[in-house]
C-alpha cells in the first residue's frame, strides 16, 4: 500500500470505530471508550475533521466524576463480549464506568490539537475539566509529589514488568472463577497471563467492596507502586496546561506548581542500580528490575539525564522496531506479550513529540520512520514485536491509526 492509501485506510479505521461521540479502540477487543486510547484518537481525527477531535474529548469528559476522576473505561452501551464489564466495577455511575483512571495525556493533546486546529473556544470548554483531572492526580495519586498507580491497567501499561514486584504480594485467594473474553479475540500468548489476571481481578474487587473509597484505595489498598510513565506524563502534562491556561487568559501558576512539585520528586524513583527512573512499589521500597518505556517517557518531560539515557539508548539499539516496552536484555522481556517487550506506536508518539520539543530532530526521524516501518510491513495493529516486526494484539485499531496520521505518516507534519 503508498503512504497515501494508509492515510485513507487510518481515516477509515477512525472513522469506523467511531460509536457516536465515542471512538473504540478495536472491534471486539475493546468495545468501549477507553481514556488514553481517546485522546489519541482526537489528534488523529484533529488531521481531518476539527470537530469531531473536539467532540471525542467532550464525550471523555462528560464521564468525568465529581472528584475529577476521568476513569479508564466507560461503558457506554452494553457489550458482553469484554471482561470485566460494568458489573464486575460495580461504580454505580452514569455513564457506567470502571473506577480506576488511566494516563493524563488529555492537556497533552488538546495543546497539539489546538495547535493544528486554532479552535480556542473548544480548548477553553475543555480547560477547567482538564485542571479538575490534574488535581485528582495530585490529591489521589501522588504521594509526596511521587505519581502511583493502584491498579496496572491505571498506568496502561498493564503487564509490563515495572509491576511485578506489587503483583506479587497481591492476594488471589478470594478471586473465584471467571471467564475472560480477550483471549477469545487475540492469541493467548500475546496476552497477560491468567495470573496477572487473578491479580487485576483481586484489586478490582477490593475498590468494589469499599465503594471506590479513594482514601482507603491508596492508604490500604492491595497495590501502589510509583510509575515513571505517569510521573513524566503528569510533568508535560501540567507544563502543557500552565501554556494552555495563558492562552486562554487562565492563571498558570496552579498547573504550573503542580509540574514543579512532580519534577522535585524524581529522586524517590531513581534506582541506582539500574541508573534510570524506574517504577517502585510504595509499600515496600522495591524496584523494579529492568529498565522500561516508562522510563524512556522522561525525553517527553524534558527530563534530561546523561546515565538514563546512555542505558535507553544501549536499549533501543537491540531492537529494530522502535522503543522495546522491557529491555530486551532482562529476564522478563517477551518480545510479543502485551507490554513485556512489544513496541506500541502510541509510546513511541509521546517519546518523539519530546524530542521534536528538545529539538532532538534526529531521534525523532529515526524514532519515526521504525515506527512508519511497523505499520507498512505489518499494518494498523495494537503493538509489534520490535525485533522482526511481527504484528501484534488487536487489528485496525485506533491509536496506531491516529499517530499514523497525526505523526508517523510522511503527510502527518510535526508531532
Ligand atoms: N488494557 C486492559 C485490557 O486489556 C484494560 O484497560 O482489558
Amino acid at each position: 500500500m503508498t503512504d497515501d492509501a494508509l492515510d485513507a485506510d487510518a481515516r477509515a479505521i477512525l472513522t469506523g470505530n467511531d460509536k457516536g461521540g465515542y471512538t473504540i479502540p478495536t472491534e471486539g477487543l475493546y468495545p468501549f471508550q477507553w481514556n488514553w486510547d481517546s485522546a489519541f484518537a482526537a489528534w488523529g481525527f484533529s488531521t481531518f475533521d476539527a470537530d469531531r477531535a473536539w467532540t471525542e474529548l467532550d464525550t471523555l469528559f462528560s464521564a468525568q466524576w465529581d472528584t475529577g476522576m476521568v476513569p479508564h473505561i466507560i461503558f457506554h452501551k452494553e457489550d458482553d463480549g469484554y471482561f470485566p464489564g460494568p458489573d464486575v466495577w460495580g461504580t454505580g455511575t452514569t455513564p457506567a464506568s470502571s473506577g480506576i483512571s488511566q494516563p493524563p495525556v488529555t492537556a497533552i493533546l488538546a495543546r497539539l490539537i489546538h495547535e493544528r486546529t486554532g479552535d480556542t473556544e473548544r480548548l477553553r470548554a475543555l480547560y477547567p475539566h482538564m485542571l479538575a483531572f490534574h488535581r485528582w492526580w495530585r490529591d489521589w495519586r501522588c504521594v509526596n509529589g511521587v505519581a502511583c498507580v493502584t491498579h496496572p491497567w491505571e498506568s496502561g501499561r498493564d503487564n509490563c514488568p515495572d509491576w511485578d514486584p506489587g503483583m506479587a504480594n497481591v492476594d488471589t485467594s478470594g478471586v473465584g472463577d471467571y471467564q475472560r473474553r480477550d483471549t477469545g479475540h487475540v492469541d493467548a500468548s500475546m496476552r497477560p497471563g491468567k495470573e496477572d489476571y487473578d491479580r487485576y481481578l483481586a484489586i478490582v474487587y477490593y475498590g468494589r467492596e469499599h465503594g471506590w473509597d479513594q482514601a482507603k484505595i491508596l492508604h490500604e489498598g492491595p497495590f501502589l507502586m510509583a510509575d515513571p510513565a505517569i510521573q513524566f506524563i503528569l510533568i508535560r502534562a501540567n507544563r502543557d496546561l500552565a501554556a494552555i491556561a495563558e492562552l486562554l487568559g487562565e492563571d498558570p501558576s496552579e498547573p504550573r506548581a503542580m509540574a514543579d512539585e512532580i519534577e522535585a520528586a524524581l529522586p524517590e524513583i531513581w534506582n541506582e542500580e539500574l541508573q534510570a527512573y524506574c517504577a517502585r512499589d510504595m509499600k515496600t521500597g522495591e524496584f523494579a528490575k529492568a529498565i522500561s518505556s516508562g522510563a524512556a517517557l522522561g525525553l517527553l518531560a524534558g527530563v534530561e539525564n546523561a546515565a538514563m539515557e546512555q542505558k535507553l539508548g544501549a536499549m533501543w539499539d537491540r531492537v529494530t522496531y522502535g522503543i522495546p516496552s522491557n529491555d530486551p536484555a532482562a529476564d522478563s522481556f517477551d518480545p510479543r506479550r502485551y507490554w513485556r517487550g512489544p513496541t506500541w506506536p502510541v509510546v513511541n508518539a509521546l517519546i518523539a513529540v519530546g524530542l521534536s520539543s528538545a529539538g532532538r530532530t534526529t531521534e525523532e526521524a529515526r524514532l519515526r520512520r521504525e515506527t512508519a516501518e511497523l505499520i507498512r510491513n505489518g499494518g494498523f495493529f495494537e503493538y509489534f514485536d520490535p525485533i522482526d516486526g511481527t504484528a501484534c494484539g488487536g487489528d485496525r485499531f485506533t491509536w496506531t491509526a491516529a499517530i499514523w496520521l497525526a505523526w508517523a505518516s510522511p503527510n502527518a507534519g510535526e508531532a
